[in-house]
């Protein structure tokens, strides 16, 4: 079912869940007010309990009851790219903040997203939490169709169209006197580095996560994705600037000189693989290493394992 802004308020601000479009993909939000409503999105989408939620605000003094510290370049990184495709981990004030949105942990993430319906919508109901709108372990949702297919009736959808980014913000957390990359994602190391002065370091998924939800299964479809094999014929997951000629059926994510459309895409393809009931696909890993590419790659990397 979809829903306009006004109505969103109005279930947001009775205990409600809606689906809201962000910049980056759209999310499950249920405000801060209603312990129940955050119980209900874990359980809509089947996400475990020790992975916790991101803080949706519309203005940086709303995160003000929530967050306790502010760490050397907080200012700058908030300025320049809030309202945008960055989620900060800070340090939580743990009275405001329930426990089961920081899955126990003393931390806290926090962003303010891009899209003008939902910030209009975040000024009226106050701190929303909002992962997602996908099943969990599904690819992310990009549009209000696939918030749809995940979901049907249960979750009422705010149409914002396309997500303009189309992959989620990058989280950053800030330990041992350094801001260090937790999730990949919209917003490149090189841009981060350009306002920090250095390049954040990137945790690892196989050193110990900062939260046991990391470990879990995502962005998955049901098709097995498997590496490009020149010898043999089948479904391919490539470029639509390069030819495959064995191939049966090419799902194009996008031309490889631009990346910004290719993570805009990713989802949308991962998902019409299984709609199309499409069993095994080979996916073209022949792509640039740098900037947006990596976290193109990581997600790519996350879908094919199973
Ligand atoms: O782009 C996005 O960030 C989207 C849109 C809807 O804003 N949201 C999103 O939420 O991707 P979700 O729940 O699908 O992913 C949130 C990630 C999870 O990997 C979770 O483990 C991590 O954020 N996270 C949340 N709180 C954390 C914390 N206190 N410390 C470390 N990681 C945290
Ligand atoms: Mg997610």
């Amino acid at each position: 079912m979809r829903i306009d802004s006004r109505q969103a308020v109005q279930l947001l601000n009775s205990g409600g869940v809606v689906a809201l479009p962000t910049e980056t993909v759209y999310g499950l939000a249920a405000s801060l007010k209603f312990p129940e409503a955050i119980e209900k999105v874990f359980s809509l989408k089947g996400r475990p309990a020790d992975n916790p939620l991101i803080i949706h605000v519309a203005m940086i003094d709303q995160l003000i009851p929530y967050v306790k510290k502010r760490p050397p370049h907080f200012e700058n990184l908030a300025q320049k790219f809030w309202p945008g495709a960055l989620t900060l981990v800070l340090e939580a004030n743990q009275e405001a903040v329930p426990d089961s949105v920081r899955a126990g942990l003393p931390t806290v993430a926090v962003r303010i997203p891009a899209h003008p319906e939902t910030r209009q919508v975040l000024l009226e109901t106050g701190a929303l939490v909002m992962p997602s709108a996908n099943l969990s372990g599904r690819p992310s949702a990009t549009t209000a169709q696939h918030v749809i297919d995940d979901f049907g009736n249960a979750v009422p959808v705010l149409d914002g169209g396309d997500c303009l980014r189309g992959i989620e913000s990058t989280i950053l957390i800030y330990r041992e006197l350094r801001w260090v990359i937790a999730r990949q994602g919209a917003i490149t190391p090189e841009e981060l580095e350009k306002i920090i002065g250095y390049s954040p370091s990137m945790i690892k998924g196989s050193s110990k996560p900062l939260c046991p939800g990391q470990l879990y299964r995502h962005y998955s479809p049901k098709t097995i994705l498997k590496p490009l094999d020149k010898e043999k014929e089948g479904v391919v997951v490539g470029f639509s600037d390069r030819s495959y000629p064995i191939a049966s059926a090419v799902y194009a994510l996008g031309k490889l000189s631009e990346p910004e459309a290719v993570a805009g895409n990713l989802y949308a393809v991962l998902r019409k693989l299984d709609t199309d009931g499409i069993a095994e696909a080979y996916i073209d890993w022949d792509f640039p290493e740098k900037g947006l590419w990596k976290t193109i790659r990581e997600r790519l990397e996350k879908a094919s394992s199973k």
